[in-house]
């Protein structure tokens, strides 16, 4: 509007170059106080201090991860190491060198997501024992192998397609199916509580000789709640002793040491601990399950 002044009506030119100044001088006073409350910062009056805070977001280990830490904790006080191994495996260590030749029918206990090149992704952390045999032999072994494995499954409550397994396996002289029992005893006293049992049911696994299935007892005792369905047994692990052929193929001699293995299910373990009813929730990601674990 200045710039203008001259080229208005010389009989106006007093009044508008009045006004044009008068705005000027009121939006330079507005600037001014604008910039001056700007440099001195909040004072007393615009900041409380006494308001509580927003109190930042904290993650949290996932429940299945925390078991899986709690897990290894236990087993590290009876002496057992953490040994990780591969999630992508060939067929022959998650199969073959576990006594699993190409066409066995035991196969079918696992469904396999085949990759190319003879490649599968591990159905099981099994094969991490042959890893830690060719690699500790002829040395005693105590290690506990937790890890991620895969399954082509139909997913239920009780399935999923990726599940945790955590997988013990203790090598030397002297080691007998006893030892195993005692092993799971301790184990399952520290971790679900002091008054659980364990019992071994015969069953058969290609890598071990014996096998059994290890079942805890149900925290009802019997008395026939909907998650042992009455039973007063929960099933937890597979395990026995290791086959001679597998510790052979670890480079053991199996007329000088023996071995006994067991793989349990890690979310099976979270499951039973937490009375959660549905596998998938572990996987789902909802804040509102997971919340309640942190
Ligand atoms: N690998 C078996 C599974 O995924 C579980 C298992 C059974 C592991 C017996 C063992 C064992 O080490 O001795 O079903």
């Amino acid at each position: 509007m200045l710039a203008l002044i001259p080229s208005v009506e010389p009989s106006e030119r007093a009044s508008v170059g009045q006004s044009a100044n008068s705005v000027k001088t009121e939006l330079q006073s507005e600037y001014d106080a604008a910039m001056s409350a700007l440099s001195t910062g909040p004072t007393a009056e615009s900041l409380d201090v006494t308001l509580p805070g927003v109190p930042p977001v904290v993650g949290g280990l996932h429940v299945t991860r925390q078991t899986m830490y709690e897990i290894q904790c236990i087993f590290a006080t009876m002496g057992f190491t953490v040994f990780e191994s591969n999630e992508v495996e060939t067929d022959e260590y998650n199969f073959q060198l576990l006594n699993i030749p190409p066409e066995h029918p035991s196969r079918d206990m696992w469904d396999t997501m085949y990759l190319e090149e003879g490649q599968v992704l591990r159905t099981h952390t099994s094969p991490g024992q042959i890893r830690a045999m060719q690699r500790f032999h002829p040395e005693p072994i105590r290690i506990i192998l937790p890890g991620r494995c895969y399954r082509y499954e139909a997913i239920d409550a009780s399935h999923e397609s990726i599940l945790f397994q955590v997988e013990g396996l203790a090598i030397g002289t002297g080691i007998t199916l006893a030892s195993l029992k005692g092993v799971f005893e301790a184990f399952a006293r520290q971790f679900f509580g002091k008054d659980r049992g364990v019992r071994f049911r015969g069953h058969y696994f290609p890598f071990t000789e014996p096998s059994v299935e290890i079942d805890i007892s149900c925290n009802c005792e019997g008395r026939g709640c909907p998650v042992c369905k009455g039973t007063g047994w929960l099933e937890l692990s597979g395990g026995g002793m290791v086959h001679p052929i597998v510790l052979e193929n670890g480079g053991y001699d199996p007329a000088e040491v023996t071995g006994f293995a067991f793989g349990m299910g890690a979310d099976r373990a979270a499951m039973l601990k937490h009375n959660i009813e549905d596998i998938r929730l572990l996987y789902t990601n909802d804040l509102r399950f997971l919340e309640q674990f942190t």
